[in-house]
């Protein structure tokens, strides 16, 4: 039994039709890259299965975790699901970790919130240092201005995870990064999918896809027209978007 199952997912803003009858699925320890140009719906299906719609959406169709639609579920029920079973990392840092807060702490709150009866602090810290940071204490104990993109990134990625989520949803984590910054994340990830996490990674870098993805997933005017493994999608792109993605790729790997 896959662990996320998207049927038919449909999403409007208003009269705006965002995502169109959207279906996937995410295997138990699978990592399944979305990808599509800017438009094309990528981080609607996120925020449809993370219950992170803005008001003004609606979400039709069914997503299905551990065998419970996340559209239909009630807010007490998503609540305790989100940031304890599934947890989420976004694009910019910043803007998910709070300024006023020692970053250590927000982590340990996340922690809190699901499991009061943990020691928090020390997950935590034990989080950070899953994440590879080199003096967790030290990291623990900053606010988030006194670090750099890439530890901040890190930091979301431990909050992420502190509490051992089964599936993680990445809204393309390493396009606000530098290149040798990017690399470090992408590895994090790659771990986290050696452990045994699920991830669903939206992109739309190809290079990131080769480097993480076991399937991936193409979306266009909030469409699927594209899915199938990262090596059949290398071999065989169909969909012309599929195909310029894939050669750039080609093209760059060749310098
Ligand atoms: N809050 C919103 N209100 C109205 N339209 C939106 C909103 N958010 C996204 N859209 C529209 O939905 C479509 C898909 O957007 P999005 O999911 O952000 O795509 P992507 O992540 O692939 O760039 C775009 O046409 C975008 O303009
Ligand atoms: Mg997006």
């Amino acid at each position: 039994m896959s662990l996320l199952k998207v049927e038919s997912l449909t999403v409007r803003y208003g009269s705006v039709e965002a995502v169109r009858g959207v279906s996937f699925e995410v295997g138990k320890g699978e990592v399944v890259c979305l990808v599509g140009e800017s438009g094309s719906g990528k981080s609607t299906v996120l925020r449809a299965i993370g219950g992170l719609l803005p008001p003004e959406a609606s979400a039709d169709g069914s997503v299905l975790f551990l065998g419970k639609n996340l559209l239909k579920l009630p807010k007490k029920e998503l609540d305790a699901l989100r940031g304890n079973q599934i947890g989420f990392v976004f694009q910019e840092p910043s803007l998910y970790l709070d300024p006023l807060f020692k970053v250590g702490d927000q982590v340990a709150e996340t922690c809190f919130i699901h499991h009061p009866d943990r020691d928090c602090r020390r997950q935590a810290l034990l989080s950070l240092e899953k994440v590879g940071v080199e003096d967790p204490v030290r990291v623990y104990n900053s606010y988030p201005h006194q670090l750099s993109g890439g530890l901040k990134q890190r930091v979301n990625v431990a909050d992420a995870t502190v509490n051992g989520p089964l599936l993680l949803l990445a809204d393309e984590p390493t396009t606000a990064l530098d290149v040798s910054t990017q690399k470090v994340v992408l590895a994090l990830f790659r771990r986290l999918k050696e452990e045994g996490s699920s991830i669903l990674f939206v992109t739309h870098d190809f290079g990131v896809v080769w480097e993480i993805a076991d399937r991936v997933v193409v979306l266009k005017d909030g469409r699927v027209v594209e899915e199938g493994s990262v090596f059949d999608l290398y071999r065989e792109p169909k969909h012309p978007y599929t195909r310029k993605l894939v050669s750039i790729f080609k093209e760059l790997a060749e310098f």
